[in-house]
């Protein structure tokens, strides 16, 4: 269990300049439009932020059981605002009444959004659920219900989020947003939360909770990894996760000299996850499986317990597609593990060459590049100094992840806006990130009454 935690009250808390940017912004919305819709709230506000994340490597293989090396980026969601959870004795169903506003979805509108809702217990969505950024956040509350310690319950909170993680970037701005929304009602239900899970792994069921929200509410049918690195990650360290086991080992990242520069490009080609190709990769994972226990290779119940030899087994009955997309997982998982060492050892060399190995199976086998990435990855590639480079996240488009040594980010920033610029005529945004910290309670702020 986590230690009792005091959060600082705001004015003393020290906050990274872009985190305290994010703070103000989400206090000042939360001030203008919802602080007098919540007077019946009291004091103190409570603010929270949750990272988007990068893979390092191991893409495609959470849904498959297998191992991934993700870390958060120093980019979050900031949760500010304030609520209640009332007990009472009640019967019936359970009143969630949610009060939200977002600096990232509104387009400058500044439009509250209110959503109301009777449930029982994990009460899914129905037909006419609207499509709305708001899902991620009820479908991310409603999780938390089996919690509560009866019927007739009533939940009633006012959030104001501030995010600078990119949209459709692939860089787990949903998960951001999920888990900041979790680890704020967390604060207001104290003991209560968790109470129904007997594990007593927080950060663990917290990302258990979040990818239900997004598998349910936003019918996107993601894996665990997104919301368990934002929920866990540890600063300056990779996380790696075992997806069968859901244990997690934090690896360091580690700080020398010599040390790389984590560098992150958005090719700015929208990826879209509740697109049918994520499913249709999902589906093709499990379509190998059976064939291979159809072989029999009775060993394999998932493409965790596959080796290369199993993919040659099954190949002919398999068909060439759906070898190459269990070919890629059982790599992939491989070229975790040895990135692990590689990476314990400072062994950047083979990081980056296991990076690039990686970007060829995506690419080649599974089928998830497209050419804008391919060009970012291949000018990074080209780049001296440079380790490795690769798509991370989903695919489809979205963002490509680059170690190169740190004197060379300028030389490697110029050479992937120029290639980009020349050949699409279109910009491809470069940044830098360190491995950063998951989600947490920032401070708490008793200056929250409307002006
Ligand atoms: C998306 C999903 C993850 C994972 C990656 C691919 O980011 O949300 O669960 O499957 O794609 O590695």
């Amino acid at each position: 269990m986590s230690e009792t935690h005091h959060p600082p009250k705001l004015a003393n808390a020290k906050l990274p300049t872009n985190v305290s940017k994010l703070v103000d912004e989400a206090k000042s919305l939360y001030k203008s439009k919802l602080a007098h819709l919540a007077e019946t709230h009291k004091p103190p506000a409570f603010i929270v932020c949750a990272p988007g994340r990068v893979n390092l490597i191991g893409e495609h293989t959470d849904y498959n059981d297998g191992y991934c090396l993700p870390m958060a980026i120093d980019y979050q969601v900031v949760a500010y605002g304030t609520g209640f959870v009332h007990t009472g004795k009640g019967s019936g169903p359970t009143t969630i009444r949610l009060r939200m506003i977002s600096s990232q979805k509104n387009d400058g509108d500044d439009i509250v959004e209110e959503r109301k809702l009777a449930v029982n217990a994990l009460t899914p969505p129905d037909e006419t659920t609207p499509k709305s950024w708001t899902n991620y956040v009820v479908g991310t509350i409603v999780q938390y219900v089996p919690d509560l310690p009866h019927e007739g319950c009533t939940l009633d909170l006012a959030i104001a989020f501030a995010s600078d993680v990119p949209i459709g970037a692939g860089l787990s701005s949903s998960a951001a947003l999920e888990t900041a929304t979790a680890t704020f009602l967390e604060c207001f239900m104290h003991d209560m939360a968790f109470s129904a899970t007997s594990s007593g792994n927080i950060q663990r069921e917290r990302a258990i909770r979040c990818q239900k929200a997004e598998n349910e509410w936003a019918l996107s049918p993601c894996g665990i990894m997104d919301q368990y690195v934002s929920s866990a990650a540890e600063k300056n360290n990779c996380m790696l996760l075992d997806c069968q086991s859901l244990e997690i080992t934090q690896i360091p990242f580690k700080q020398a000299e010599d040390t790389p520069a984590i560098v992150v490009a958005n090719s700015n080609v929208a990826h879209e996850i509740a697109d049918g190709e994520y499913g249709k990769r999902r589906r093709e994972c499990a379509d190998a499986v059976a064939t291979m226990q159809n072989v029999p290779l009775y060993h394999v119940l998932s493409l965790r317990d596959a080796n290369l030899q199993d993919c040659e087994d099954a190949k002919d009955k398999m068909g060439d597609v759906i070898y190459r997309r269990a070919k890629h997982v059982v790599t992939e998982n491989k070229r975790v593990l040895e990135c692990k060492t590689a990476l314990k050892m400072g062994l950047w060399d083979r990081v980056g060459a296991l990076m690039n190995d990686s970007h060829a199976s995506l690419k080649d086998d599974f089928d998830v590049s497209c050419e804008e990435v391919d060009l970012l990855v291949e000018t990074a590639q080209k780049v001296e100094g440079v380790y490795g480079s690769r798509i991370t996240g989903g695919g489809f488009g979205g963002c490509t992840i680059t170690l190169v040594k740190k004197d060379k980010v300028e030389k490697l920033t110029e050479a992937l806006k120029g290639a980009y610029k020349a050949k699409y005529d279109k910009e491809c945004d470069v940044f830098v990130t360190t491995a950063s910290a998951g989600a947490r309670v920032l401070a708490v702020d008793v200056d929250c009454k409307p002006h």
